[in-house]
């Protein structure tokens, strides 16, 4: 909060493994979500692994968010950097293997709090949004739920307050 009680303006970056499945598609909800509420804010996604550096988001993923009117097809992997724990002040992470592989490398000095994504949701805190990417199809409807929901929390913590 700045003196003049306006929020500055937020950056929240989600975390997944691969970054080409449930962390595009929690950006893509957001992006929406925030568009939506007219708020501004930067946003990102990442990846704590290297191996789809550069790859669009998985093509079950990007039907998902297509099927709610969202394109997330111009999203590309990157990998979690410690720059990121400056550049955000939050960082959310899908499950809890996600978590301790961020703690592993944040810097003493990280300004970014670093949170499950469900954590946001009351009832849901210390559970993780599961692994969509070995499971069959549908599992990325029940993904989109949760990031979705997640979504809508970020709206109503980082709206200014009237
Ligand atoms: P994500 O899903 O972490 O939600 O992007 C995964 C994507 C790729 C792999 C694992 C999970 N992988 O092992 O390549």
């Amino acid at each position: 909060m700045r003196e003049d009680g306006e929020i500055a303006k937020p950056a929240i970056l989600f975390l997944c493994l691969g970054n080409i499945c449930r962390s595009p598609l929690a950006e893509g909800a957001a992006r929406a979500a925030f568009a939506r509420a007219g708020v501004d804010v930067t946003l990102d996604s990442a990846g704590t692994g290297d191996w789809h550096v550069g790859h669009a988001p998985d093509k079950r993923a990007q039907a998902e968010a297509r099927r709610r009117g969202i394109d997330i097809s111009e999203l590309r992997a990157r990998q979690l950097s410690v720059d990121d724990f400056y550049r955000f002040n939050l960082i959310l992470a899908a499950d809890e293997t996600n978590l301790r592989d961020a703690l592993a490398i944040r810097p003493a000095d990280a300004t970014a709090d670093l949170r499950l994504m469900l954590d946001l949701i009351p009832g849901r805190g210390g559970k993780g949004v599961t692994d969509p990417y070995y499971g069959k199809d549908d599992g990325f409807a029940s993904t989109w739920e949760d990031v979705d929901a997640v979504a809508s929390a970020l709206v109503a913590e980082f709206s200014p307050k009237g």
